[in-house]
């Protein structure tokens, strides 16, 4: 063999070691599976994932709700987007971004970043769309996802908010593990939903979640429980963090 036949033989096993690289499924977490029931609940949809029924998805026909005035008190977005320590160059995926509530709050926060707003509704993205082109914001990009994936490129975000919106996501596990391997490692996942085991929050069973749920459900990925930051009137925002490359 020639130099020049060496060479292309070494090209040759490049392209076949980058293709055998790029073909070992990413998803190293064992999937639980998801359980039918023949019966469902009101706002169930009949499947489990570890124990916990999934709820419907909040149509889009309901987003003038997700903008209701009183949610600034019972939600407090200003001071959930202020304690998440996000630098100005952050890109933070927000995951079921509905109308954007939380995705022009954080846009605020990450001048020289970029919202990733994420969600499987077209008009949702749509309603984000006209609210962009009414405030000028241009650090926020419309992402249309799937039941799921995410849609996100790997490696790619410093940061990961979900708010009311995991507990109606119809396939959890491939859902976080989009997001976890979008995730740079040392990227922070934060759940927000509302208390599963406080009888005293007024909303529905299904759209509630407990603390020993979310972390047994995250935990499969192997992502670090880091905090439960619990300054807010009805929901947990619990702060998980990609402590490792898969
Ligand atoms: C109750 S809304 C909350 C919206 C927003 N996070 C907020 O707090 O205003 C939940 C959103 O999650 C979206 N959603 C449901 N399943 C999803 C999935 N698998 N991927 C992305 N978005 C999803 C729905 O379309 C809906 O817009």
């Amino acid at each position: 063999m020639n130099i020049c036949q060496k060479s292309k033989f070494g090209s040759l096993l490049s392209v076949l070691s980058f293709f055998l690289i790029c073909s070992i499924p990413l998803q190293a977490a064992e999937f639980p599976g998801y359980e039918v029931a023949p019966e469902r609940r009101t706002t169930g949809i009949g499947k489990f994932y570890m124990g916990r029924e999934i709820s419907f998805v909040m149509g889009h026909q309901a987003a003038a709700w997700l903008n209701r005035p009183g949610r600034i008190q019972e939600e407090m977005p200003d001071e959930v987007v202020a304690n998440m320590g996000l630098q100005a160059d952050h890109v933070v995926a927000d995951i079921g971004a509905g109308s954007g509530y939380f995705s022009f709050r954080i846009a605020k926060l990450v001048p020289d970043g970029n919202v990733l707003a994420v969600d499987i509704q077209p008009e949702m993205l749509a309603l984000i769309e006209q609210r962009k082109a009414q405030e000028g914001v241009t650090n926020i990009e419309g992402v249309l996802g799937k039941v799921d994936d995410p849609n996100l490129p790997l490696n790619s975000i410093d940061a990961a908010i979900m708010v009311d919106a995991y507990h109606e996501f119809d396939h959890p596990f491939e859902m976080i593990n989009g997001i976890n391997n979008a995730l740079k490692v040392g990227g922070r996942i934060f759940l927000l939903e509302y208390r599963g085991e406080d009888a005293s929050v007024p909303i529905r069973p299904l759209h509630k979640m407990t603390e020993e749920q979310v972390v047994k459900e995250m935990g499969v990925f192997g992502l670090e429980w880091t905090d439960t930051l619990d300054f807010l009137p009805w929901q947990h925002m619990m702060v998980f963090t990609k402590v490792r490359a898969e």
